[in-house]
């Protein structure tokens, strides 16, 4: 298949809304950028244009796609209920990296966006371009990131075009994302409202909305099947495997050291100021400031994909904050690490 590509200015804008939104009602699957992260959509009420989705992603059946819209209130054509809550963080959040799930209205939406849920996520991105597409094409529009499936999420026109080129019928590149990292995804089918992914809301800011809310990657065991199901799966992940390195910048530096012995080829992807502090190499990744965690949201995936264009044999990562936009970052950096944790403590 030949992706057809736009690459929007304001000369070009609305004949390309025309173009892309006339190739997502003729069912075919077409990415844009969103202020979280690129998306690849589909009419959200045609079956065999989301089972495009699923196909170009190699994405796993079971997981369900967020639902896009340009104005809240298309969210009654296929919810059965917004409830208090949902309304609140609605007016606040949208649009915005904010997905909220709802009770479904059944026989609206293809089956297998919802992956046979009885529940919908929904969400009103905040990006122009996304905006105007979602507007022009007048549909419920599935979406989910457009990268394979496993993959660190696209953040540019240029990762979706390395994972999708000839998989999908068209790209609109529409510049960098805003966030960075995917949006919060929320459900408020629950007594209790639960955050089942962190993201580019964060939890203080939805606790000063609605009160108090359960935090899933926070609470939930290991064990325990997650309840969002797309995060079970591994992702984020580059080719080479990542290790989360806990400890002062000595301890960082002999881990570097002992693995560069052992024939490893180590990229390192850390703030500003501990780079100050190692010694200097080919695969240093600076991920901005501790002051500024959302320049380290901002860039965590781009980096995370420029390894795999590099000879590293290992990454080697270092920990931040876990607050407010820290705890998305820290949330795909464990997954992206499948969890492995180094730390100095145990070393001693
Ligand atoms: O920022 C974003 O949310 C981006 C942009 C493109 O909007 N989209 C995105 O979609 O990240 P995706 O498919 O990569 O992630 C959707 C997550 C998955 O973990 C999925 O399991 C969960 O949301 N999800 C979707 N519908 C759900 C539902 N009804 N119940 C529980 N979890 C749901
Ligand atoms: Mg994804």
């Amino acid at each position: 298949m030949k992706t057809k590509i736009w690459h929007i200015t304001k000369e070009n804008e609305i004949q390309t809304y025309l173009e892309a939104a006339k190739l997502l009602q003729a069912g075919e699957a077409v990415a844009f950028p969103t202020e979280t992260v690129y998306g690849i959509g589909a009419d959200a009420t045609n079956e065999q244009a989301v089972a495009k989705i699923y196909e170009a992603k190699g994405r796993p059946a079971d997981n369900p796609l967020i639902v896009h819209i340009a104005d809240q209130s298309q969210v009654h054509e296929f919810v059965k209920e917004v409830p208090d809550n949902a309304k609140k963080l609605m007016h606040t959040f949208w649009p915005g990296p904010l997905t909220i799930i709802l009770p479904l209205r059944t026989g609206r939406l293809a089956a297998n966006v919802t992956a046979g849920l009885d529940s919908v996520g929904v969400r009103m991105p905040e990006h122009p371009v996304a905006l105007g597409l979602l507007a022009v094409a007048g549909i419920p529009v599935a979406a989910p990131s457009a990268n394979r499936s496993g993959k660190p999420s696209p953040t540019s026109g240029e990762h979706v075009e390395e994972d999708l080129s000839g998989r999908i019928a068209g790209i609109v590149f529409g510049g960098k994302t805003g966030v960075g990292l995917e949006s919060t995804v929320i459900d408020c089918t629950l007594e209790m409202p639960a955050i089942l992914r962190p993201g580019g809301v964060s939890q203080e800011a939805i606790e000063a909305v609605i009160g108090p809310v359960i935090s899933e990657a926070k609470e939930v065991a290991q064990q325990e099947a997650p309840k969002a199901p797309g995060m079970k799966y591994t992702h984020y992940a580059p080719k080479a495997p990542v290790a989360i390195i806990e400890g002062d910048a000595a301890f960082f530096q002999q881990q570097i050291d002992l693995a560069e012995k052992n024939g490893e080829i180590v990229g390192v992807l850390v703030s500003d100021e501990l780079e100050a502090q190692l010694r200097k190499s080919e695969y240093m990744m600076g991920l901005g400031s501790k002051a500024y965690p959302e320049e380290t949201a901002y860039r965590l995936y781009d980096r995370l994909r420029h390894f795999d264009h590099t000879l590293v044999t290992l990454i080697y990562a270092e920990p931040f904050a876990k607050i407010g936009i820290g705890e998305a970052v820290m949330n795909r950096l464990e997954k992206a690490a499948g969890g492995h944790y180094i730390r100095q403590s145990e070393e001693r």
